[in-house]
């Protein structure tokens, strides 16, 4: 147990490690809270405009869950791996350096997913790829594709996973609770360029 501890202690703070800030900091491109929907992630970091900016911290957030997972799996066991994945999640939606107040976790979970059954990984990232392309809004692409994880670890065979994933899917959907009124108003932003002239 102490040392399931120390493995959820050390991927907590892997995950808060909030890189939209660090990224956009060293980029330049001003205060991110301060920008659109003041979130600390990869599609708020869109709107700065630069859309390498934006990618390396979507790899970055999604890297931190995968490598939190991959760790804990080789220096532990496939039951770490499982608690790093979660730890690293909550890390970046509750990271102790900005008061708990962080991501939407989007991205960290996409990480975690892959490291720990890839095939699922990929199906999530191919929903949300989808459905971002039919509806060109990031949040809908999100909430729909936290929905349809536990669906796709099932189908592929998964099926211990699917406790993880109805909670990461659960918490995804707590912290995007103003994106939903956003989305019923009928204000949420695009991620289309075309949207945006
Ligand atoms: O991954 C977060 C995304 O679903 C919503 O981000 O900035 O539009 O609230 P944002």
């Amino acid at each position: 147990p102490t040392v399931l501890l120390i493995v959820a202690a050390l991927s907590y703070l892997l995950g808060s490690v909030p890189f939209g800030l660090v990224i956009t900091r060293m980029f330049g491109l001003g205060d991110l809270r301060q920008i659109g929907s003041g979130n600390i992630g990869a599609t708020n970091v869109l709107r700065t405009g630069s859309k390498p900016a934006a990618a390396a911290t979507l790899l970055l957030d999604a890297g931190k869950g995968g490598v939190a997972v991959l760790l804990a799996r080789a220096l532990v066991g496939e039951d770490a791996a499982q608690l790093a994945g979660l730890a690293a999640f909550l890390g970046h939606i509750f990271p102790i350096w900005l008061k708990f107040r962080g991501g939407k976790g989007v991205a960290t979970y996409l990480g975690t997913l892959m490291a720990l059954f890839w095939p699922a990984g990929i199906a999530a990232c191919l929903t949300w790829l989808l459905i971002a392309y039919l509806f060109k809004i990031s949040s809908v692409a999100a909430l729909f594709t936290a929905v349809m994880v536990p669906a796709w670890l099932w189908t592929l065979g998964e099926p211990d996973m699917i406790a993880l994933a109805l909670a990461l899917g659960l918490l995804v959907w707590m912290r995007h609770v103003a994106n939903i009124h956003r989305l019923l108003e009928g204000t949420e932003p695009s991620i289309s360029k075309k949207d945006k002239a």
